[in-house]
């Protein structure tokens, strides 16, 4: 019997069961862990499906033995979400839920001898925070961080891996930096100058009604938004190009904007302190935005019916 381990996060406390992750676990030791994070609408994973391909593939791409079998993932995340909405007042309440998975818990060292047990499973699962209205209008303000992005041949960004210090020290050393005015995130470049991809998300630029974004080759996590939206902008006509691109051209672009599970589609409008053509949501971001919640009520209404 496998026992996830379920934090229920509400309002910043932590009102679990011990959770006990030993301090041998190679996540806590060596970030030796991977992870996806999934949000539901009205009650439905709408990527459920999505995110566990990709954790698989993570998986495959530094050769971890996933201990459990995609069905049991699917059934925890499930239950789990089940037992978060009993809770009083959470019947309707979204969620931001994080999946991880580490190689497992053993002795020091990094061999797969050492290790002691399958491969763990924790789930946290917290109330979503919807932006404002005018929080989607008004959009993100970056700093381009002078950190570089991983390379892909030293910790490839397309697995999703818990050892997450890349972007967390671009975090750190973008947003907490005493400025003029404040940041909200980061984005980060490659050695050759190349933009990337944000800490924790996609970006995406509309010059002349043109959508470009960087190429998956160039190391960046396959987004799981980032692939629907360059769908829904196909689908709509719009060209959508796929190219490597300098930091200028954001600067210089008609509107920016970044992809994630959890911003879904969100305007950029200040990059490095300096206001960008569009200083609040333009229409082209408006517009997949719109689109992008579309294609997730249809989804849910889909799976609400099971057809
Ligand atoms: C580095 C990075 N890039 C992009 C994304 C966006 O991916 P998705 O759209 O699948 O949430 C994430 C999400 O966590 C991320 O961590």
């Amino acid at each position: 019997m496998i026992q996830p381990h379920a934090i229920f996060n509400i309002n910043g406390m932590i009102t679990s069961e011990d959770i006990g992750i030993s301090v041998l676990d190679r996540g806590y030791l060596y970030g030796d862990s991977l992870y996806e994070v999934v949000r539901s609408y009205r009650g439905v994973f709408v990527h459920l499906e999505e995110h566990l391909d990709r954790l698989e593939n993570s998986a495959r791409l530094c050769s971890m033995k996933l201990g459990q079998s995609r069905a049991v993932y699917r059934e925890q995340i499930l239950r789990t979400f089940e037992a978060f909405q009993k809770q009083p007042d959470m019947s309707r309440t979204d969620v931001y839920c994080r999946i991880i998975v580490t190689r497992g818990v053993g002795r020091i060292g990094f061999a797969h001898s050492k290790i002691q047990t399958p491969s763990q499973f924790t789930l946290i699962l917290m109330p979503i925070e919807e932006p404002s209205p005018d929080q989607w209008k008004q959009g993100l303000h970056l700093w381009i961080a002078d950190r570089l992005r991983n390379d892909s041949r030293a910790l490839d960004p397309a697995m999703k891996s818990g050892n997450y210090l890349n972007s967390v020290l671009a975090y750190l050393e973008t947003v907490e930096t005493q400025r003029s005015l404040p940041v909200d995130d980061a984005v980060l470049c490659n050695s050759e100058g190349h933009v990337t991809e944000g800490t924790t998300f996609n970006i995406f630029y509309v010059r002349r009604g043109i959508v470009c974004t960087p190429p998956l080759e160039i190391g960046i996590l396959d987004g799981i938004t980032r692939r629907e939206v360059i769908e829904l902008a196909r689908n709509e006509k719009m060209e959508v190009r796929e190219v490597r691109f300098p930091r200028e051209r954001l600067l210089e672009a008609d509107e920016v904007f970044v992809t994630s599970s959890i911003k879904e589609v969100m305007a950029v409008t200040r990059i490095n302190g300096i206001d960008l053509k569009s200083r609040q949501e333009g229409p082209v971001t408006r517009a997949l935005r719109l689109l992008y919640r579309d294609s997730v009520d249809q989804r849910v209404a889909k799976l609400e019916t099971g057809l």
